[in-house]
């Protein structure tokens, strides 16, 4: 994008319009701005279904997009209360958690935690995980399939760490998703809390009307005039 200084010249407003303009259109995530580098035109926002159990390679191969994985750490660590109680684990259990920041051609999209019980996946620890699907590796290494997942979905803001490792503004939109991912058995093998950035993210789902059985009845459309009848 031109700087402030060249949109005021090119459209004779002041540099406060300028300003304004800019970032506006950044806070509705048209553009983004790198200190020191400019303000950049977005890419277009990645559209992500979520119905289906995919992992994140699968995902950007199916968009023609190259993905990454850069590992920030993986150690044995005891399960603590949060993944203790996803994994059905006591809070000592070990886990090998394993932090990895995920690139789609090259550009920070999200950063993932995941928690795997040791027991099941101590195949993983010695693994080289840069750039590789862990959904693979637990299968190929592990031998565990994932067959089906719970997850949720919720907004947060990025603290320092996150802003500064996912090049945005601290405090930007992230979309925090929640993931225990199961086996055949039933057995949790993964919890994972994946941070989207929510100006590359855009989450959907097809949804239907269920009717009569279920016990969820359409409401019926009641009609009336301006007048009350
Ligand atoms: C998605 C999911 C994560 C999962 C990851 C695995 O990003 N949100 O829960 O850990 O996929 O992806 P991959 O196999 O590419 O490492």
């Amino acid at each position: 994008m031109p700087s402030e200084r060249e949109l005021t010249e090119q459209f004779g407003v002041s540099r406060m319009t300028a300003r304004q303009a800019l970032t506006e259109l950044e806070r509705i995530g048209y553009l983004h701005r790198m200190q020191g580098k400019g303000t950049f035109v977005a890419s277009p926002k990645v559209e992500q279904p979520l119905v289906a159990l995919t992992s994140f390679t699968e995902d950007m191969l199916r968009r023609g997009m190259n993905p990454g994985a850069r590992v920030i750490s993986v150690e044995d660590v005891p399960a603590g209360r949060k993944p203790a109680r996803a994994l059905g684990l006591a809070e000592t259990d070990m886990v090998l958690r394993v932090e990895r920041l995920r690139l789609a051609a090259g550009e920070p999209m999200a950063l993932e935690i995941s928690h795997l019980p040791t027991t099941l996946c101590s195949a993983l620890r010695d693994a080289n995980l840069e750039d590789q699907s862990l959904y693979r590796l637990i299968q190929e290494r592990c031998g565990l399939v994932l067959v089906r997942a719970s997850q949720s979905l919720e907004a947060v803001s990025a603290n320092p760490y996150e802003a500064e490792i996912l090049r945005v503004h601290e405090g930007s939109p992230l979309l925090l998703l929640e993931r225990i991912s199961y086996d055949p058995q039933n057995r949790p093998v993964e919890f994972v809390r994946s941070l989207y950035r929510g100006d590359r993210y855009r989450f959907t789902a097809e949804l239907e009307r269920r009717d009569g059985t279920d016990g969820i009845v359409p409401p019926a459309v009641e009609v009336r005039t301006a007048t009350g009848r």
